[in-house]
């Protein structure tokens, strides 16, 4: 029997979690954590990312309309943790061991140790109202370990990755595969 849930939280809402890399205004990164990610179609296959609240990443996105968004793994998450729950505007932040590449197409920090990041340009910014942003982001680059790959352009291996989800303010790991699409339906 299913139960109406009452309260609107993100407890019911499983996320995958993505740390964005922004360039500050003396040329060194920034990170921080986000789980308000999503793809969507704008002619291309983009990419949509919710920023609320003032936090220097949002600044810096607005200013350069260009980030990373770096897939977290589980041997990511103390680093992500941390990311998340320090505010860049703490001088001290970034001043954590963290190896650190300049994207292949565009003018973004990426996090070596991710084993995914994409290059975003923001194409739309949507005021959203109650200080939320709504970024819709063409993917200029993907970036991708060959080791995700077991040989071929595809499927990106999640088993191989680890990527952590969360949902109630809590991390999960994910990536047993089950099977292509229609293989069960002919079961
Ligand atoms: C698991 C997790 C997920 C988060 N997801 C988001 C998100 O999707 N959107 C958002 O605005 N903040 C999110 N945050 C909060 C930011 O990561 C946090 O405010 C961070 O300190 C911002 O750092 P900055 O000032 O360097 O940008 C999340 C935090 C955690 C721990």
């Amino acid at each position: 029997m299913k139960k109406s849930i009452d309260r609107l939280t993100n407890d019911y809402c499983p996320q995958t979690l993505f740390l964005y890399g922004t360039y500050k205004e003396d040329g060194s990164p920034n990170f921080a954590l986000f789980c308000w990610f999503s793809y969507c179609n704008n002619d291309e296959l983009c990419i949509m990312a919710c920023i609320g609240e003032k936090k220097l990443t949002k600044e810096l996105i607005a200013k350069n309309k260009v980030f990373s968004a770096n897939l977290v793994t589980e041997e990511l998450l103390p680093l992500a943790d941390y990311f998340g729950t320090n505010s860049g505007y703490n001088p001290e932040k970034m001043s954590v061991p963290v190896e650190v590449t300049k994207g292949a197409v565009l003018n973004v920090p990426v996090l070596e140790r991710s084993p995914l990041a994409y290059e975003l340009e923001v194409k739309n910014e949507i005021d959203l109202g109650g200080d939320s942003t709504l970024y819709i982001c063409r993917i200029s680059n993907i970036l991708a370990d060959e080791a995700l790959f077991s040989g071929t352009q595809r499927p990106l291996s999640l088993d191989a990755a680890k990527p952590v989800v969360t949902t109630g303010a809590t991390y999960f790991s994910v990536g047993k595969p089950l099977g292509e699409w229609g293989d069960w339906s002919k079961r």
